[in-house]
């Protein structure tokens, strides 16, 4: 028996009848093993593979339904051919339902046999193909998945590698506006610790007042930098003690859009930070200076720092007076919101207690 021979299994308790087939079958160039029905045809089956099961429907110990559902339970892609006396008719029909691939009538007529066969075994490897197809397809769809997969482990992993990257940036980048801030306050030595109780105390209020996180780094840096132009403004004037004339102040006034100017010509990518150092002296009635805006005109974190910078001065010692009691300045603050203060940051900034995070900031 070569390896192309198709097996097939003949279940009949006439022994007549299977001599006939097998005879038939075996002159054919089929592998043929027959069986008279009872418990070894699933013993049979169990230890070989067919392509082909022919069985009869009436048997004494075990009926061709039985078998029928058996096969078709565990050998999915082995056709069935039931054969039936001429009154089993309506079994026929039934069986044909259950799942049999066709029906022969006894006495089976060699013709019918062999066309019947032959359908029945195309049938049989249209559906081992089909599995054949089915199985690739699931592997390839496994291979699919498990590509994408690693992919995404690989791009999480460089997400976390640039998120740590940024980070670094980050960092670096506050360090040198810090420096930056500090060399602005070395010119006004009496304003020592003044730059880091802004960022500290404006970022406080920003994030009270529900500024997101973009917002909250631009205004830190913004608070940081918002006297950056008094590096124009002269040391006497700077440092004078006493009213200044009027030259003075407007020299002094200058340093509003000097600072907004350095960081517009010099830091690309600070422009939010330029407009908000720009509006630092801006009044929210409209009385400020430079541009004379008004309420919403003023960029917010322009009125947070307004806020924060008008405590901070208030309440830091000067070389000429001590600085005022937190008390007086929260009234004075007070007295001032809705004419130089936004009420609405003079109010969280009050209502938080935010000048209570005063001392670790200094
Ligand atoms: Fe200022």
């Amino acid at each position: 028996m070569d390896l192309q021979t198709r097996k097939i299994f003949i279940i009949d308790d006439e022994e007549p009848l299977r001599k006939v087939l097998n005879t038939h079958l075996t002159k054919e160039g089929y592998g043929v093993t027959g069986s008279a029905g009872g418990a070894e045809v699933f013993d049979i089956m169990r230890s070989g593979s067919f392509d082909l099961v022919i069985c009869d429907i009436k048997m004494p110990e075990v009926d061709g339904a039985r078998i029928l559902e058996f096969v078709r339970t565990n050998h999915e892609t082995t056709p069935i051919v039931m054969l039936t006396g001429f009154t089993d008719i309506g079994v026929a029909i039934e069986i044909m339902k259950k799942g049999a691939f066709d029906y022969l009538m006894k006495p089976v007529r060699k013709d019918d046999l062999m066309t019947t066969i032959r359908r029945a075994l195309v049938h049989r490897d249209l559906l081992v193909r089909n599995k054949e197809l089915e199985l690739e397809n699931r592997e390839y769809q496994l291979f699919l998945e498990q590509k994408v997969h690693e992919r995404t482990k690989e791009l999480n992993a460089k997400a976390i590698e640039l998120e740590r990257t940024y980070g670094l940036l980050k960092d670096t980048n506050i360090q040198f506006i810090n420096a930056l801030a500090e060399t602005i306050e070395a010119k006004d030595p009496y304003t020592r610790g003044h730059c880091n109780r802004m960022r500290v105390l404006s970022v406080e209020l920003g994030r009270a007042a529900g500024l997101n996180a973009e917002e909250l780094d631009i205004l830190e840096y913004a608070a940081l930098l918002h006297d950056l132009g008094k590096i124009s403004v002269n040391e006497g004037v700077l440092n004078k003690q006493g009213a200044l004339n009027d030259d003075e102040s407007r020299h002094m006034m200058r340093h509003a859009e000097v600072g907004e100017k350095i960081l517009l010509d010099g830091m690309p990518g600070m422009e939010t930070v330029a407009r908000i150092v720009g509006a630092h002296h801006e009044n929210f009635d409209g009385t400020g200076y430079p541009k004379s805006l008004k309420g919403g005109e003023i960029p917010v974190g322009a009125r947070i720092i307004s806020v924060v910078d008008i405590f901070d001065a208030m309440t830091s010692d000067r070389p000429y007076r001590k600085g005022i009691p937190t008390a007086d300045v929260i009234k004075e603050m007070r007295q001032v919101s809705g004419t130089q203060l936004d009420p609405e940051m003079v109010n969280l900034f009050i209502e938080r207690e935010l000048h209570r995070l005063i001392h670790d900031a200094a």
